[in-house]
């Protein structure tokens, strides 16, 4: 009995986590925007992407090392930025930023985790990246910077995929609060899953542990509430962008684009990176997908903007789906907490290399031994029309 076999693939990982969390949970883990058909669409996007394979060629094990400004990597993926950390989850963020240093990859630490920027660095040092979300205050951002610099942080990111307010319908449902609210519903729905409760006892109540100190007076800093009414922004504008940009001076990328003018936008100040991003398909059902977004604003940037992106993927072969056509870096959020939520620590880790292991097997398969030759064996490049790289 390994963890390999009991759980070989990301939707494994998932079907246990379902098991072990509480419903609300759960709902704010899994769910996405109105009538989620967006998370299908995300989905479909990857499924119709398809590869030729050359078997002749002499054999060499694939190199699925990867350097993405200055840094090399093990493989071209890395852990997305997921907030409220440690309600899906307590101390999740911690356990993949140590996998994250161990297998060396990203690990992109949210703003609004509940794991703290300093907590982060000490463990994943250069290996963490950090989330900024729009700040009303520009000496709190800068405040917030300074920290992650100090820190160590590689890289950062800057979401603006949230200016208006969202419709998670589950959520809304479940009537989710943060902390949640003790209802004999939610109560009976804790108890329920004991794993959970027991881990969100040991850890206490969550917080959003970066943004402790910014909280105003007699404020209650496990709630979501005072943040959104006092300290955060909905979003930001190219100007903000560019005020942010000053303020740090590492690599820095725009998370969220999925136009090739705002990719310009982004070349035109001097950011060095977009995550094209609907953010899972959570801020709205009806938005491209990032894998259809690739191609336009690759021909509007060229290669002199690194062009990253999330939101569906769930395998290594997924990344390879999405090098091929033409992404430098793919990030991933539900699957890498989908492992944490069943197998909590040693989630982290199995996830990690298991991804690794499939993208490594994706290549092999192939017969692709370099990463930037994945674009060769797209089967719509090849002259095999049927079926289109293209979703529906
Ligand atoms: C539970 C959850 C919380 C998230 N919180 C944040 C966040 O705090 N900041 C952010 O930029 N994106 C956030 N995202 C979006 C992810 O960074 C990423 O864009 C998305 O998960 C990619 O899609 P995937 O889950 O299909 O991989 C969150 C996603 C999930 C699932």
């Amino acid at each position: 009995m390994t963890l390999m076999n009991d759980f070989p693939s990301v939707p494994d990982l998932e079907a246990e986590a379902y098991k072990r969390m509480p419903k609300f949970a759960w709902d704010y883990l899994a769910g996405a925007a109105g009538d989620e058909r967006g998370l299908a669409h995300n989905r479909a996007a990857y499924d119709a992407v398809r590869f030729v394979a050359d078997y002749l060629p002499e054999r060499r094990a694939p190199n699925t090392k990867h350097t993405i400004f200055g840094q090399t990597f093990d493989f071209p993926f890395g852990v997305s930025p997921v907030g409220q950390s440690g309600l899906i989850w307590p101390r999740s963020a911690e356990y993949l930023a140590a996998a994250a240093k161990k297998r060396n990859i990203p690990f992109c630490l949210s703003m609004l985790a509940t794991s703290s920027i300093e907590k982060i660095g000490a463990i994943a040092g250069k290996n963490a990246w950090f989330q900024l979300y729009p700040v009303r205050d520009p000496g709190i951002t800068k405040d917030i910077l300074d920290r992650a610099k100090a820190a160590g942080f590689g890289a950062l990111l800057v979401t603006v995929d949230t200016p208006a307010g969202r419709r998670t319908l589950r959520d809304q449902r479940n009537g989710l609060t943060v902390p949640p609210r003790m209802s004999p519903f939610n109560l009976a729905r804790m108890f329920a899953h004991p794993a959970w409760l027991a881990a969100t006892m040991a850890q206490g109540l969550p917080k959003f542990e970066t943004m402790v100190p910014y909280y105003p007076p007699d404020a209650d800093i496990t709630g979501v509430a005072a943040l959104q009414n006092t300290i955060m922004a909905r979003g930001m504008d190219l100007k903000g962008l560019e005020a942010v940009r000053k303020m740090w001076d590492g690599p820095m990328l725009c998370k969220g684009v999925l136009s090739a003018s705002d990719a310009r936008d982004c070349q035109n100040i001097g950011v060095e990176g977009v995550v094209l991003s609907n953010h899972g398909g959570r801020q709205s059902e009806s938005l491209i997908s990032p894998l259809e977004a690739l191609p336009s604003v690759r021909d509007a940037v060229g290669d002199k903007l690194v062009v990253t992106v999330d939101s569906g993927s769930r395998s290594g072969l997924d990344v390879a789906r999405a090098m091929a056509l033409g992404a430098d870096f793919v990030f991933m959020g539900r699957a890498f907490m989908f492992a944490v939520c069943a197998l909590g620590e040693a989630g982290a880790d199995h996830v990690a290399e298991l991804l690794g292991i499939e993208f490594a097997q994706a290549m092999g398969q192939i017969g692709c031994f370099e990463i930037k030759n994945l674009p060769r064996h797209l089967a719509s490049d090849r002259g095999n029309s049927w079926p289109s790289n293209r979703p529906n």
